[in-house]
């Protein structure tokens, strides 16, 4: 049996992070992975999402061309380019990981991990114990459960990022925050995309208001929506769904992608380590990300609180504190998200929404990109930001829409961790002419 101080199941973001970081604290750590390091974010998720957002964010740049007194330019999309520079962007990203785990501290074994008991796993025929396991294995996509099987192969986002061609149309089931980057990303490369939803509005981690207006925009660049609507079956030929008047629709589409969510992936071995564990909500933990079994920890999308890289990362940090007796003040429940469609969309804390369901007395003040001097200089007018306080001027959340809305957002998690109140950010210098100054203006 190789003995260790920390055993880490998964080399995604949770897992490496929290890896490098015990390694640098001197633990002896080893890795368990299957597939690449990087996880779903680098692989098959954020990572590569971002690099066809940034082709998609040219291309629409080029269609206003001539407001920039470019005239009459021809290009052509090269599509296979587009692919190769993705695939280069998460290689570069890949042995940038390969070199952190390459520390000292760290063994990487490729191989799967099963549990054998509590203390104990097994990986490429060797046993490994330690006294501190981090579970990471992160999420895996799910599907609909129709009454039909589907007639036709259906891609989820992994299996559209690896697409070799591009689809003339994509119907895409589901409008949350996957449904969305892709609709936005093939919407600009030319693809006509339709999205079917079954709740009234997109983006449910978004204010309602906001997240209404980022969907008009998107639909005014040529995306199609079906609110209200629920899909029945997956024909040859496409998708049919119900519409929210009762209707039965069918919409021809050359392919479909299936983004209803992410479950956490949970494995049968999982139970020899007795810790609980749900297929549909993941493994249970306290606000220590501690199992029920206390030496064994879940990190990031297998606990299925916050499914975002950036959380499982500071989840990881914080439990290797833990181990090491070492106090931090990292702020979990300050968890700041982007949702990278043209313009980008991002929020922290509550929207006004939750404010009115929980009862919380608050203030919204509100600001738009048209009214903000770099915005009209960049030609990126449209976009609103709703900042919430309470009457004392607490920070309670933060949702916006609008071009670098993600870098906005991100200073009000800088405040909220800090305490900061609307009046104290109404009284700090922003840059003019900034975008910045669109939440200094919310906070006057
Ligand atoms: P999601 O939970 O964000 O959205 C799923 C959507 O599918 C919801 O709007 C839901 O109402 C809809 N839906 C469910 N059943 C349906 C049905 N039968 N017919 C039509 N619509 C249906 O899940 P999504 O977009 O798959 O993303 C998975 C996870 O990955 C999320 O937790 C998300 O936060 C994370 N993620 C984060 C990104 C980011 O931070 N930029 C990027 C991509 C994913």
């Amino acid at each position: 049996m190789k003995e260790a101080d920390l055993l880490i199941i998964g080399a995604g973001p949770g897992g490496y992070r929290a890896a490098d970081y015990a390694a640098k604290q001197g633990l002896k750590v080893v890795v368990f992975e299957t597939e690449h390091v990087g996880g779903t974010c680098l692989n098959v998720g954020c990572i590569p999402t971002k690099s066809f957002a940034r082709n998609a964010e040219m291309m629409q740049a080029l269609k206003d061309s001539e407001i920039f007194g470019l005239n009459e330019l021809d290009y052509k999309f090269d599509f296979q380019k587009v692919i190769q520079r993705k695939d280069g962007v998460i290689s570069s990203l890949r042995s940038g990981i390969e070199t952190l785990l390459s520390h000292p501290n760290i063994t990487l074994v490729r191989g799967e991990a099963q549990f054998l008991d509590s203390h104990a796993v097994v990986a490429a025929g060797e046993e490994y114990t330690a006294p501190h396991i981090i579970v990471a294995t992160g999420s895996v996509p799910k599907t609909l459960r129709l009454t039909e099987p589907a007639a036709r192969p259906v891609l989820d986002s992994s299996d559209l990022l690896s697409i070799d061609h591009l689809p003339k149309s994509l119907c895409i089931i589901g409008a949350g925050v996957i449904g969305m980057e892709f609709a936005s990303i093939f919407n600009a490369f030319g693809t006509q995309v339709t999205v079917v939803e079954f709740l009234k509005e997109c983006l449910p981690v978004l204010d309602a208001d906001i997240a209404k207006r980022l969907r008009k925009s998107l639909e005014k660049q040529g995306v199609t929506f079906h609110m209200q609507s629920s899909v029945t079956a997956i024909t040859e030929s496409g998708v049919v769904f119900t519409d929210k008047k009762g209707k039965t629709m069918a919409i021809e589409a050359d392919e479909v992608l299936m983004a209803v969510g992410r479950a956490p992936r949970v494995f049968d071995h999982f139970s020899k380590a007795g810790f609980e564990f749900a297929e549909r909500t993941g493994i249970v933990v306290n606000e220590h990300l501690q199992t029920t079994v206390p030496h064994i920890y879940a990190i990031g999308d297998v606990n299925g609180r916050q499914m975002l890289a950036h959380a499982a990362e500071m989840q990881g940090i914080h439990v290797v504190n833990q181990m090491i007796g070492k106090d931090d003040d990292i702020r979990l429940d300050i968890m700041p998200a982007a949702i990278f469609t043209q313009p980008e969309a991002a929020c922290v804390g509550l929207s006004e929404d939750q404010c009115k369901e929980q009862g919380i007395d608050y203030i919204c003040k509100k600001s738009f990109w048209r009214a903000n001097g770099k915005a009209l200089a960049m030609n990126e007018t449209e976009g609103m930001l709703k900042l919430l306080a309470s009457p004392q001027g607490a920070i309670l959340g933060c949702h916006a829409y609008g071009a670098h809305a993600a870098d906005l957002i991100q200073e009000v998690s800088v405040l909220m961790c800090r305490n900061t109140t609307i009046h104290q950010l109404a009284n700090m210098v922003h840059i003019h002419p900034t975008l910045s100054e669109i939440l200094q203006t919310a906070a006057e």
